[in-house]
């Protein structure tokens, strides 16, 4: 699991390592206050996700893994990071690092295994028209890997556009994988899952002090009127989805939490384009390449 160091992941963490018989298994850059089997993992650096996955073959010895969880996740307020590789760092932590990772451990999974990768409503316009005009324009990854994030370079990028990008190249790769005959033939459960807007994570860390002030001022005003997810809530869920306990409805791949339901709509078009989803995976397999 990624990414279980702080909030969702966090709370979610917390559940499955009090499960007899699991044996959890995180990637973290930090120390985890899980008390859990970890192994270290920079997500910004493809040599880091490449020994990570060394590591975990060895750990597993003959044995298979039954859930992975990518679940990390960052955003910046502008596109202007790189990471070690030269790849714009939302791009690269959000999407290229756990495209990755999924490549390389998926000859490890278990029959029946779930794969969960954890997205944001933010990818759709149609779910959260207030913030459409940060809506994602194209899930290219050339252009993605360069902080290209709008069809007209000229246009000024931002990271929260950034951001719903990432997360449109996480349910594509979401559906790639579960239309794959790899998937079909090892019955893997694949989920693309949104937590929903959810205050008190991390994930606001790197936005300026007054987006943060507006937030720490909003949010706890307006959470129980608006019935705003919570981290505990978003963390039963992707813990019920590792551990295989919600059936997945047939057909259906994007598990979004809306007021705290789970819901399973459509994910936006753009994350329905066969075109875009495979050219992503092909794409993203030449940017990983060594
Ligand atoms: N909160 C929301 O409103 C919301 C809404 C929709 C979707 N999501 C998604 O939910 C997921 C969890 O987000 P959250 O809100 O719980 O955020 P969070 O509290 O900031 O947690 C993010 C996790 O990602 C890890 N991470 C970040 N960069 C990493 C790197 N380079 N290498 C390894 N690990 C890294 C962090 O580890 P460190 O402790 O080392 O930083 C932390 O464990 C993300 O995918 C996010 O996009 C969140």
């Amino acid at each position: 699991m990624t990414g279980a160091t702080a909030g969702i992941g966090l709370a979610a963490a917390e559940q499955i390592r009090r499960v007899p018989n699991v044996r959890l298994l995180l990637g973290t850059r930090g120390t985890s206050t899980v008390s859990a089997d970890s192994l270290p993992l920079d997500l910004a650096r493809l040599a880091s996700v490449r020994s990570f996955a060394a590591a975990v073959e060895e750990m597993l010895g003959g044995g298979s893994i039954d859930a992975l969880v990518l679940n990390a996740g960052i955003q910046f307020d502008d596109v202007d990071q790189r990471t070690e590789d030269g790849f714009e760092t939302t791009f690269a932590v959000n999407h290229l690092a756990h495209y990755l990772l999924l490549r390389l451990l998926m000859p490890r999974l278990a029959t029946g295994a779930a794969v969960v990768i954890t997205t944001s409503d933010t990818h759709d316009p149609k779910a959260l028209p207030f913030s459409s005009g940060f809506a994602p324009e194209h899930a290219d990854a050339l252009k993605l890997a360069q902080g290209q994030v709008r069809l007209n370079p000229e246009s000024k990028a931002s990271g929260r556009r950034a951001y719903a990008t990432s997360k449109l190249c996480n349910v594509l790769t979401a559906r790639a994988l579960a239309s794959s005959p790899f998937a079909r033939e090892r019955g893997l459960g694949v989920i693309a899952f949104n937590p929903g807007l959810t205050p008190g994570t991390q994930l606001m860390r790197n936005s300026s002090a007054g987006v943060k002030f507006v937030v720490a001022v909003l949010m706890p005003i307006l959470s129980p009127l608006m019935r705003i997810n919570t981290i505990a809530g978003g963390g039963d869920l992707l813990a019920n989805f590792a551990l295989d306990r919600i059936v997945l409805p047939a057909g259906r791949i994007y598990a979004s939490q809306v007021k705290r339901q789970l819901t399973w709509p459509d994910p936006s078009e753009l994350a329905l384009d066969d075109a875009a989803m495979t050219k992503l995976w092909r794409d993203s397999e030449t940017l990983v390449r060594p």
